[in-house]
């Protein structure tokens, strides 16, 4: 089923540049996403560590505590999580959480939604994981 999807998306990226608002086609290799989902720009880390203080498109503070910010508890603390997944893993977790585990509370953020914009763009995904790739124990 994977495999299609993948393909079409890639046909489509091909043929016309991706809309504001959808979700850009990527590849999963085994249990993550190894390219980075911008072709230039590469994630910052100081944008990710902002971007995942507020409220409105990320919130991940709502439910992961961080040492350091101030955080809920019903998720697993994310300190030390750039030590325990690689880049890859970190990428799908934060762009489709459905297919690292189906049916939990962690969002996917950067999925189409009908007609809105995926939760965070592609170059937002980027930043965040960079950030997460810092938070080593
Ligand atoms: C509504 C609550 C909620 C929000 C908001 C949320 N998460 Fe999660 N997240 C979870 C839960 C619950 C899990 C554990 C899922 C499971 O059972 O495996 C999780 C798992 C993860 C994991 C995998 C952890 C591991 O040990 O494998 C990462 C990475 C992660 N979240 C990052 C984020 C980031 C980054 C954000 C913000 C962009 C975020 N989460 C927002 C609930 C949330």
């Amino acid at each position: 089923m994977r495999v299609p999807i993948v393909l079409i998306a890639a046909a489509l990226a091909a043929a016309a540049p991706v809309a504001r608002g959808q979700a850009v086609p990527y590849e999963v290799v085994k249990d993550g996403i190894p390219s980075p989902l911008t072709a230039t720009t590469p994630g910052a880390a100081a944008r990710g560590k902002l971007l995942l203080q507020q409220r409105q498109q990320a919130n991940c503070l709502q439910c992961h505590a961080i040492k350091g910010l101030n955080g809920g508890s019903s998720a697993p603390p994310l300190d030390g999580i750039g030590a325990s997944l690689t880049v890859p893993q970190l990428r799908l977790s934060v762009v489709d959480f459905s297919q690292v585990a189906a049916g939990r509370a962690m969002p996917s953020f950067h999925k189409a939604r009908g007609d809105a914009a995926p939760r965070l763009s592609a170059q937002e995904v980027e930043d965040v994981v960079a950030y997460l790739a810092t938070l080593r124990l």
